[in-house]
Formats: structure tokens, C-alpha cells, sequence
């Protein structure tokens, strides 16, 4: 029996029940054991429909029951979940986590301390919601020098401008859907001033070169500045608008950075639409590699998360060895960025 525990009953966390609970013959048939989930710790009186037997409030109780070997958190914020974090790590159990401010800040720390603990800190659903990226870099294009990343991280703002772009809808508007739909974080300026791409293009660039990208050195820049006029030229132009993340490296140099572009059809990402994701991975050896799904919303993050959940259940009492040191990587000025 492998119990798991479940912190944060939002969309993502009762997501990650749900998945369990519905495909739970699969799951335990692709683990090899029975994958059960203990607790869900909430600090809300009624967080929705979870069962109250299992529901509790208090992380200690959970990271002090030598019964659960995993934990998975999909809370936001920062300084509670590297808390959770460190302390599930050190207790002998390995983190899953959806938070990307948590990865980008804390990963190489928390890597390395899952690596002391022969644990695992996995993070699959902090890019890309439901793609898998993370682990298919880290597992897969191992043999390749990564030398670019493009793509589009953020469901919201691609959501944004796409209604805005096809329907003429105005921001605001959009904005409030996707919020409804539980695409947008809780503040979304983060979406739409583009830091959660930022925060995304950081993790992919650091699993890229193996060291620390820190998010606050690269440039960023969101939708909020787009006009009418821009989607009008863009219109006549045969152009479409989306908010890029991008890393590349050029001569030894490295670059990162996100912005919005004009695209034409031409281009591989052209025709990722509404809150779907698009990442395309150049390795030196492989050639192009495209990645394509739902970058936000409960069920496809969910299933990012129960991925990391089944992962760790078949790696107990084995490091996964994940590819980011905390040596820290210099970018380049992105004026000397080549488009
Ligand atoms: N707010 C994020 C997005 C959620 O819209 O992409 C998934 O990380």
C-alpha cells in the first residue's frame, strides 16, 4: 500500500483525488502496488466534497505518520510549501508539486535534498500543466546538448489572446473566463504580466543546462501592453499574437526571456489555441521536438501531478536523478539576443 497525502484541496488538489479515484485500477496496476490516499490537509472548514475523515488541517500530523511515503501539494505561494517540502523530504518522503514559484526558487536545494534522503522531489506539473515536459528532458533527451526552448507556458494569457484576437472580446472580460475556468493563479497579474512564464522558461532552462536559471534575471514582459491595433496589424498580416518563453544558447552564450511575438503560419506554434500550451525543444542531436496539450486547468494539471505520484511510487528507496545543480548559470544580455 503506498498512502499519499494531499496538500491543498483547490482545483488542482481535488483534481489530483479525482484522478486518483477514477482511474485508481489503472494507476495501481501501472505502480505495481495499491495507491491510497491517507490525507488531504485544507485549512478550510468545508473544502468542497473531500471526505472528512481523511481531511485535516495540521501538516505535522501528516508528516509525522510513518505510513505515508508520499506527498503531493498543489497550494501555491512559497514559504508553507518549501517548508511542507523540506520537512516531508527529510522525513523519508518524496514531494510531487504544481508550484512553479516553489521549482524555481527552491528546486536545486530541494533536489539535492531529495538526493541526500534517497527521496524524490518531482515537479512535472509546474510546466506545461498536463504536458509532460519535465520529465522527457530529464529522462529522455539525455543524450542532447539542449540548445533552445520556445514555447508557450501560460494557458491564460494564450487563452486571452486568442479570444481577443478571434472574437474581439475585450481583456477584462477574457480574463474573468479564465479565471472561471481555473486556468488564471489567484493573483492573476502573474499570468498576464508573464512571471509565470518567467518562473517556467527559468525551470526548463535550468533541466536544459543542468544549472540554477534564476527567474529574476530574465527579462519579461507581458500582454498587458497589446492594443486593438496590434491584433488589426496583426489580423491584415496573417499574423498570430502569443507570449513566448524562450531560452537559447548561441556560441556559449546563453539567453532567456519572455515577451509577446507576431507569428506567421509558418511557425511550429502557430496554431496553439485558447488555453492549450506548445513547447518546442531543439537538442543538438535529436533536431526539433514539439510537446502540445493543456497547459492549465484542473483534470490535465491533475494528471501532471498523480504522473510525478505514480513516478515516485515506483522509485521508493530510489533517488530519480534529476539534472539541477544550484551552480548558477549566466544570461547573457538579451540584446544580443538572435530571433
Ligand atoms: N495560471 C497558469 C496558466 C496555470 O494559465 O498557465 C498553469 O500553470
Amino acid at each position: 500500500m503506498i498512502n499519499v497525502a494531499v496538500l491543498g484541496y483547490g482545483t488542482v488538489g481535488s483534481g489530483v483525488v479525482e484522478v486518483i479515484n477514477t482511474n485508481n485500477e489503472l494507476i495501481n496496476k501501472r505502480v505495481g502496488d495499491t495507491v491510497k490516499i491517507k490525507y488531504v490537509l485544507d485549512l478550510r472548514d468545508f473544502p468542497g466534497d473531500v471526505v472528512e475523515n481523511i481531511l485535516v488541517k495540521d501538516y505535522d500530523v501528516i508528516v509525522n505518520d510513518p505510513e505515508v511515503s508520499i506527498i503531493a501539494e498543489a497550494m501555491g505561494g512559497i514559504d508553507f510549501p518549501y517548508e511542507c517540502a523540506k520537512k516531508a523530504i527529510a522525513a523519508g518522503k518524496s514531494y510531487c508539486t504544481s508550484n512553479k514559484e516553489l521549482v524555481a526558487k527552491h528546486g536545486p536545494e530541494l533536489i539535492k535534498l531529495a538526493k541526500e534522503n534517497n527521496v524524490n522531489f518531482l515537479f512535472e506539473a509546474s510546466v506545461g500543466g498536463g504536458i509532460p515536459v519535465i520529465r522527457p528532458i530529464n529522462e529522455s533527451l539525455t543524450p542532447d546538448d539542449i540548445v533552445e526552448v520556445v514555447g508557450i507556458l501560460n494557458g491564460t494569457t494564450n487563452y486571452i489572446l486568442s479570444k481577443m484576437a478571434k472574437e474581439g472580446s475585450d481583456f477584462d472580460t477574457v480574463l474573468k473566463r479564465a479565471q472561471d475556468l481555473g486556468y488564471a493563479e489567484r493573483n492573476p497579474e502573474a499570468d498576464v504580466e508573464g512571471y509565470d512564464a518567467c518562473r517556467k522558461i527559468a525551470i526548463l532552462s535550468s533541466l536544459a543546462t543542468g544549472k540554477y536559471v534564476n527567474f529574476e534575471d530574465i527579462k519579461t514582459e507581458g500582454i498587458t501592453k497589446i492594443t486593438d491595433v496590434d491584433f488589426k496589424y496583426a489580423n491584415l498580416l496573417g499574423l498570430s499574437v502569443k507570449l513566448f518563453g524562450r531560452f537559447k544558447k548561441v556560441d556559449g552564450k546563453y539567453f532567456a526571456m519572455v515577451s509577446p511575438v507576431m507569428i506567421d503560419k509558418t511557425h511550429p506554434l502557430y496554431s496553439v489555441e485558447d488555453v492549450k500550451n506548445g513547447i518546442l525543444v531543439r537538442g543538438n542531436m535529436v533536431g526539433d521536438v514539439m510537446f502540445y496539450g493543456s497547459g492549465a486547468g484542473k483534470l490535465p494539471t491533475a494528471s501532471a501531478v498523480v504522473s510525478d505520484i505514480v513516478e515516485a511510487a515506483r522509485a521508493i528507496g530510489r533517488n530519480i536523478n534529476i539534472i539541477m545543480s544550484d551552480e548558477k548559470l549566466e544570461l547573457s544580455d538579451i540584446s544580443e539576443f538572435e530571433s
